[in-house]
């Protein structure tokens, strides 16, 4: 995950941006309590992870503040798309799309109809060819240097 935002983001961000957005990266380890984490492994290296979630917290490590554990309504409320990071030696092999495919199908068993993320700059490419549309644009400067965020929706 560290190499990934250190190394991956350079292309979108400035140096002083990378070093804020770890404020708002991360894994928040209650996607691996809840089982709904995902690890791709090639041979004994860890290619890329991430997952999905049926609680309320949009994006953010255990460490950003404001998380929101509260279940959401399948029937009303979009499941989430949490923490997606590639090691950076395997990027553009379709980690990053093989994960989100297994986010889709666990969420859609459990009955929703809408997936949710706030991506990164460097996460919007994925996220748009994977069927996501932009639902708002924001800054986030609780790291110091504002990053840019997008909120994107895709219905499954
Ligand atoms: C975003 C990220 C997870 C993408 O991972 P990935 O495993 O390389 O993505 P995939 O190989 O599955 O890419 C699938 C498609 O997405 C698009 N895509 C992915 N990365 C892209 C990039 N850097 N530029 C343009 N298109 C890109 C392409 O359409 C790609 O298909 P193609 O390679 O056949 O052209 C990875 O770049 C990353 O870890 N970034 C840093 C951490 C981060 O910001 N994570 C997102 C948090 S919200």
């Amino acid at each position: 995950m560290n190499a990934s935002i250190a190394e991956l983001q350079r292309g979108f961000l400035t140096a002083a941006q990378i070093t804020s957005s770890k404020t708002v990266m991360g894994i928040d380890t209650q996607l691996i309590e809840d089982g709904t984490y995902f690890v791709v492994e090639e041979g004994h290296e860890i290619a890329g992870c991430g997952g999905w979630s049926r609680r309320a917290t949009l994006y953010g490590g255990d460490h950003t503040p404001g998380r929101e554990p509260s279940l959401l309504d399948p029937a009303r409320d979009p499941a989430r798309v949490r923490a997606m990071y590639t090691n950076p030696a395997f990027t553009r092999r379709g980690v990053g799309r093989l994960i989100l495919d297994l986010c889709e199908r666990a969420a859609a068993a459990e009955g929703f109809t809408t997936l949710e993320l706030m991506g990164t700059l460097s996460g919007e490419p994925l996220y748009s060819a994977y069927g996501f549309e932009p639902v708002e644009r924001i800054t986030d400067d609780r790291g110091g240097a504002p990053v840019h965020l997008v909120r994107m929706r895709k219905s499954i």
